[in-house]
């Protein structure tokens, strides 16, 4: 018994394997263990009689050898028959090799009606019938290989074998399909065009070549190719005479034949002709995603030249001749408007993994919140809008946005972004540099709220093939990446993105189909829809948010990145956080490959003692006299007010948005008290208002239900506790 590469416990169905090839196999999948069903109906190579004599003497000689075999005599046009003897003999079916057929060659005028027919039947349908038969077997057991016998004469074309070539190149079609719709079942399906010498091949070669090309140089390709621990599917080869080799489709890179909004001529593809058949730089492509790939970029090139300058292609020039690059920097591209509610901020944070797993999560999924914020990286949202309108529309530069790659990022906030509102960014050219393979186009955001700046961010875009224009390379305007310190990092934060988490990012406004869509991502060389880079950057900044700023968002103050590798949804990001002083150097490597995704990123916080504290107490509250007057009274009447009210109450009282001063009234324990801060022990209501609100509450101008339903009162804990506001508030209105 042969060892290596061995199929104990396998049940392997060989069709046509009473002689030629399919015997080789069934003696040597036998040899190395599996058990084997030997089909043949034993008819002559033109498919006429029958005689279970050809299987029956396969059998007996595996069984001579000591292998297990069982003999099945049926046509492969009752696929259903040979699996059941499968099932019945062995109880299972893994490997299925269509190799079963005969010849009826005639040149193409002569084929009969029957020869067109009956070789499509056995060769075509028959393998359709077999492996359908097994198909669920295999699917149920995770595992299946499946093997289609093609021919030469299918590839390449032989004269008088018009049926053969038509129903053995159907073979093919047939095998690259199964081949996709088995891969995550663990079913492959590979597809070989053999020589051997044989009955069938007798005829038309020498005895001394039908005796050189054995079938046992052709066995062992056909036992790899169904091993478990083999992974080749969908793949064609050919094989004989001891050597193998794979095939595969290659295209020449074409030529587009029309102009934007014009007809397309016979003419135009006439004078093109040599471009379309030019095979050299040729794209070998592997899937429908990259053969249909080429069309949506013919699209937009038509699209993007303009109806005559189709010709233009080959300079690779970004710049038009009449345009100087100069001139374009400073060039103000537009203003945009981005209008938001706090759905937007919300929905960035969930786009970027933020997750009620995290124990300070409330603040930026909660706008109920007392300290509901924007992640400070929700700051390229607004600008991002304002870059998509901006670059297709720069006159002078003839831009491909299919060929664009985001390269690096730089934010700086000068505040806290608002929970919601109107924002206005407005872009400019801040430089466009010669990298030699492409051009770099630095786009700088300044986003304001009223008139104050909230955001600057620089967006760096590769273009790539559009350099060699004879720009300068580098620019004193660009936000340089630093490399992260010589040492292991002082922290490292792990998330795992969700199968969907490009399909949730991109609700915050990046549209670019490169992310969900898999023939727009073949287009860009993605084996499938890569994550947005700025999703990565989101989880990145968090991160460092959370590690060295204990989730501060005023203490964030700027972060840069360069995007080097892309990010599949579903793969792990490790960032890796370094602190040097103020700045917290980070890259972000997917864990299940090594690749760092993010390279040379920073992020500057304000320093914890520079940061003016929220919590200290602002002089000049009109509820701070209020409270001081509270306290007094509980001083002497505590006793009373903790019978009737038992409760702690905690008061944040905000000025321009934010918490000026807490106060907390403590009717609860001993004889009830008043101080400044939070509830030493926990408050079982938290209201929060501004001071304005609070002394119209107080002064009885609003009622507290109002306020309460107006969003004016937030309330936080037992909300029945509000109904003793007025008790407790108004004696006070005088003051
Ligand atoms: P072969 O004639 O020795 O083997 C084919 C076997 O299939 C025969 O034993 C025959 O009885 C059986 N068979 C025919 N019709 C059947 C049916 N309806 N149900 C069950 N069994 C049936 O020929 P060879 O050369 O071994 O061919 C094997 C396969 O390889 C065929 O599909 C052939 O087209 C293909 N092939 C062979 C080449 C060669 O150089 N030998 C070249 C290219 C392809």
């Amino acid at each position: 018994m042969a060892a290596g590469l061995r199929f104990d416990g396998r049940v392997v169905l060989v069709t046509g394997a009473g002689g030629g090839l399919g015997r080789a196999y069934a003696l040597a999948f036998a040899e190395r263990g599996a058990s084997v069903v030997v089909n043949d109906l034993g008819g002559d190579f033109k498919g006429y009689g029958k005689s279970s004599s050809a299987a029956d003497k396969v059998v007996s000689e595996i069984r001579a050898n000591g292998g297990k075999a069982v003999p099945n005599y049926d046509s492969v046009e009752d696929g259903e028959k040979l699996v059941k003897s499968a099932l019945e003999a062995f109880g299972r079916i893994d490997i299925v090799i269509n190799n079963a057929g005969i010849l009826r060659d005639r040149s193409f005028v002569r084929i009969s009606d029957e020869d067109w027919d009956i070789i499509h039947r056995i060769h075509l349908r028959g393998s359709f019938l077999v492996t359908r038969a097994a198909w669920n077997h295999m699917k149920n057991q995770k595992f299946g290989r499946i093997i289609m016998t093609s021919s030469a004469a299918g590839i390449y074309g032989n004269f008088g074998q018009a049926n053969y070539s038509a129903a053995k190149l159907g073979l093919l079609g047939l095998s690259n399909t199964i081949a996709i719709e088995g891969r995550k079942y663990n079913i492959h399906c590979n597809t070989i065009a053999p020589t051997a010498g044989s009955r069938l091949t007798q005829t038309v070669m020498p005895q001394d070549l039908v005796d050189a090309f054995k079938p046992e140089y052709v066995a062992p390709l056909v036992l790899w190719l169904c091993h478990e621990t083999c992974m080749e599917n969908g793949s064609l080869f050919e094989v004989g005479a001891g050597w193998i080799g794979k095939l595969r489709w290659e295209r020449s890179l074409g030529a587009i034949v029309r102009g934007k909004d014009q007809p397309m001529t016979p003419e135009a593809v006439r004078d093109k002709w040599e471009k379309v058949c030019d095979f050299n730089n040729a794209s070998k492509p592997r899937s429908i995603q990259e053969s249909i790939s080429v069309l949506n970029d013919a699209l937009s090139q038509i699209e993007s030249q303009g109806s005559i300058s189709m010709n233009s292609t080959s300079s690779g020039s970004v710049v038009s001749s009449a345009v100087d690059t100069t001139s374009l920097v400073g060039r103000k591209l537009t203003t945009n408007v981005y209008k938001y509610t706090h759905l937007e901020p919300i929905l960035y944070a969930l786009g970027v993994g933020m997750s009620t797993k995290d124990p300070d999560h409330l603040k930026f999924l909660f706008e109920g919140s007392e300290e509901f914020c924007c992640l400070p990286t929700f700051g390229v949202i607004p600008a991002q809008t304002s870059m998509f309108d901006a670059v297709p529309s720069i006159p002078g530069l003839d831009m491909d946005l299919a060929k664009m790659l985001h390269g690096e990022q730089y934010l700086e906030l000068y505040k806290p972004l608002p929970t919601s509102g109107e924002l206005t960014s407005v872009s400019t050219i801040a430089d466009l540099l010669d990298k030699g393979s492409g051009a770099v186009l630095l786009i700088d955001v300044n986003t304001y709220c009223g008139k104050d700046l909230v955001c600057y961010n620089q967006f760096s875009l590769f273009f790539v093939g559009a350099g060699g224009f004879g720009g300068k390379r580098t620019s004193e305007k660009a936000k340089v990446t630093v490399n992260p310190p010589n040492r292991p990092p002082d922290a490292v934060l792990s998330d795992i993105t969700t199968a969907d988490q490009a399909a949730l990012y991109r609700l915050s406004g990046d549209w670019n189909p490169l992310h969900l869509d898999p023939s727009f991502a073949a287009l860009g060389g993605f084996q499938k829809p890569i994550l947005h880079g700025l999703c990565t950057f989101g989880f990145a900044a968090r991160n460092v948010l959370k590690q060295f700023a204990n989730n501060d968002v005023t203490r964030f103050k700027a972060i840069k990145v360069r995007f080097a590798k892309p990010v599949y949804p579903g793969q792990t990001l490790q960032t890796e956080m370094w602190k040097k002083g103020n700045r917290i150097h980070f890259q972000t490597k997917v864990k299940e490959t090594g690749d760092i995704a993010i390279a040379g990123g920073y992020v500057d916080l304000v320093s914890a003692l520079d940061k003016p504290s929220s919590l200290k107490p602002t002089t000049g509250l009109q509820s701070d006299l209020v409270f001081e007057e509270i306290g007094r009274r509980i001083k002497e009447f505590g006793h009373e007010l903790v019978r009737k009210v038992n409760a702690v109450l905690q008061w944040d009282i905000t000025k321009d948005g934010k918490t000026a001063v807490q106060w907390t009234i403590d009717l609860k324990n001993g004889s009830g008290s008043v101080y400044q801060g939070p509830a030493r022990s926990s408050a079982d209501t938290t209201f929060t208002l501004s001071d304005q609100d609070f002394m119209d509450m107080v002064q009885q101008k609003t009622d507290p239900r109002k306020a309460f339903f107006s969003g004016k009162l937030k309330v936080k804990g037992n909300i029945m506790l509000s109904q003793k506001l007025e008790k407790i508030l108004k004696d006070y209105a005088k003051l």
